[in-house]
């Protein structure tokens, strides 16, 4: 879990730096260009397989996790002030991961479906060289739907909250822990997941009040 876990953290940098580029340039051309860069750099093509087989272990160790604990204590714990011993979030990872599996299923068929499954997205000329236009692809959706707006804000919640347990978790389970770094590495951890939580919300937030 942690080192998938680690990993899809690396995905979610890259992710959002190059789906920031959305907000700075409403011609699209800078957003055309990164998004071609990704797609066309051969690196990048060994590691979205690497990254799909890095999802569904991710899963699939949450699965097993989740049913592992369960059978290891059919009877529950008594549960007085449990606030005390361990996060909301700590306690909900199992179904915060499947409300992102969610998020993702219908983000998947918003935009990766289409450029890469259906092969419905207008290919243009920017700078000689042909690519998707995946900046009308992304900004038409977020121009029309409130809705998907909407949705695109919860994911990016839903992720976050998942973040500041997942992070440090991921830290400890590798054992880079202790009672100083603990501390230290839960307020990086919470750091991050705000930051990932704004970064992805604040794209859809540009639409809703720009468009
Ligand atoms: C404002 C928010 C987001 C935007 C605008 C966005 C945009 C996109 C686009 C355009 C693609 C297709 C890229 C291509 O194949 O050329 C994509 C793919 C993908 N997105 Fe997002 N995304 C957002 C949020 C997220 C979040 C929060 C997650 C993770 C929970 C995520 C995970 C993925 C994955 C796994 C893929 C498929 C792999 C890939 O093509 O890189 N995205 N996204």
């Amino acid at each position: 879990m942690s080192l998938t876990g680690f990993f899809l953290m690396s995905f979610l940098i890259v992710h959002l730096t190059v789906n920031l580029l959305l907000i700075f340039d409403d011609t699209g051309v800078l957003f055309n260009q990164a998004a071609h860069f990704m797609v066309s750099n051969p690196i990048i093509k060994v590691v979205e397989p690497v990254l799909a087989i890095g999802f569904i272990l991710h899963m699939i160790y949450a699965g097993i996790l989740t049913i592992n604990n369960m059978v290891a204590r059919p009877v529950g714990y008594k549960k007085v002030n449990q606030k005390q011993a361990s996060t909301w979030a700590s306690r909900n990872m199992f179904v915060l991961g499947s409300l992102i599996v969610i998020f993702l299923i219908l983000h998947i068929m918003n935009f990766y479906w289409k450029l890469k499954v259906e092969q419905s997205v207008a290919l243009i000329m920017v700078d000689g060289a042909e690519m998707h236009d995946t900046y009308t692809l992304v900004s038409s959706l977020f121009k029309a739907s409130l809705i998907y707006n909407l949705f695109y804000i919860a994911g990016a919640i839903f992720l976050g909250i998942h973040l500041t347990h997942g992070f440090w978790s991921a830290f400890q389970t590798i054992g880079w822990s202790g009672n100083i770094w603990r501390k230290r590495i839960e307020v990086v951890g919470k750091v991050f997941a705000f930051l990932i939580a704004l970064g992805f919300s604040i794209i859809p937030l540009y639409f809703i009040i720009k468009f």
